[in-house]
């Protein structure tokens, strides 16, 4: 059974929550590009999530982490990424604005310079957070040094907590079933821009429905969110999320239970379950790997910069966009659908290391 968007709201309400961004984020269709490619191609901007500079997806999901970092009285906060993740700086930014102390275990996939920062560890610094750079061990995998950094971060609690501290830890991505509530919420917001005329944020005409909806996956969170807001809502759309790395076996299984996990929490289980079939992971655009510019992720945000004057990032958000290109070019999306980009943000990568950028 579906729920409307104001039953949810209200079970939403509920949740420790704080402010944060600035909704609903713009939707609006591109149509340069709808022309060019032969379909209908709206984009919703979160990378617009505000109320930094830099917007992008964890806006929506800090504005349940820290919410409940400060329900639970905590004066810490612990988070995990590599030195230019996009979550590390927004969850610092985030509970730097909410009196929470953050810290920061960082792994060193491109080794940063200490004495010239760049871009994400550059504002990490300025936003006040305490960094700790994990270096890679030779022949160490990016997994194993996060694992590293995880047990270190824990470490680190545990000492604060024997002092009487009280810390949140926030997983890598910050995904939990709090954080993909962000997403759940997104859904109902998007639902709400489409049903009522007023307050939509947009300068075009917008479907009643979209036969295709594709974003960015990492840690799996944002996904979660947004396929359980869409059973939940009865929506009829097909979700894509496109990697920005190779992931195992378990990431199916993962992604469910914090998907079920954000029904739970606002007592949504008996609505719907989110099962591995609800899933469309697709794994065809990190290639050559995590952080690492591809050809078709390079063409994709000259695509949408040059036909749109849209910028999406190298690592996350652009291999997305060119999944949908590739999805749109090679008829697996047909001719006159409804398509949806959820920009996630990312664009500080911008200024960051050349290894990370590729060549423009
Ligand atoms: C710009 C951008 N898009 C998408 C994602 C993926 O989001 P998730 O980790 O929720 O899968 C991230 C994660 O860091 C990101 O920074």
């Amino acid at each position: 059974m579906s729920l409307t968007t104001a039953e949810i709201r209200n079970k939403l309400a509920a949740m420790p929550h704080v402010d944060l961004g600035f909704f609903p984020t713009p939707l609006y269709r591109l149509d340069n590009l709808s022309e060019d490619l032969g379909v209908n191609l709206f984009i919703k901007r979160d990378d617009f999530t505000g109320s930094n500079l830099f917007g992008g997806n964890k806006t929506r999901k800090l504005e349940y982490l820290i919410g409940l970092a400060k329900a639970s009285g905590c004066e810490y906060v612990f988070t995990y990424g590599a030195t230019q993740s996009n979550h590390a700086m927004q969850t610092i930014w985030a509970a730097a604005k909410h009196n929470i102390k953050p810290i920061v275990y960082l792994a060193a996939v491109v080794e940063p310079d200490m004495d010239d920062l760049k871009a994400n560890m550059l504002l990490d610094t300025i936003f006040g957070a305490e960094i700790h750079v994990v270096e890679m061990l030779e022949g160490e995998s990016f997994e194993d040094a996060e694992r590293r950094s995880f047990k270190m971060g824990k470490e680190h609690i545990a000492r604060l907590e024997a002092d009487g501290h009280k810390c949140l830890d926030i997983p890598m991505g910050g995904a939990n079933a709090y954080g993909s509530l962000g997403y759940l919420q997104m859904m109902v917001e998007l639902t709400e821009q489409m049903q009522s005329p007023a307050g939509r944020n947009t300068f075009s005409e917008l479907p009643q429905k979209f036969d295709f909806l594709y974003h960015a996956c990492g840690s799996g969170g944002t996904m979660a969110g947004i396929v359980a807001g869409a059973k939940l809502l009865g929506m009829d759309t097909e979700i894509h999320s496109v990697t920005a790395m190779g992931v195992g076996d378990s990431y199916p299984a993962s992604a469910t239970r914090l998907a079920n996990g954000s029904l739970e929490l606002i007592g949504c289980e008996n609505e719907c379950e989110i099962t591995a079939d609800d899933l469309i992971i697709d794994q065809n655009h990190y290639a050559p790997g995590y952080e690492q510019p591809s050809e078709e992720g390079t063409e994709a945000i000259r695509l949408l910069a040059g036909r749109e004057g849209i910028l999406v990032d190298p690592v996350y958000s652009g291999k997305a966009f060119a999944g949908l290109i590739s999805d749109v070019r090679e008829g697996r999306i047909p001719q006159g659908s409804n398509v949806l980009f959820v920009h996630t943000g990312g664009a500080t990568v911008f200024f960051a290391e050349k290894e990370i950028i590729g060549q423009f």
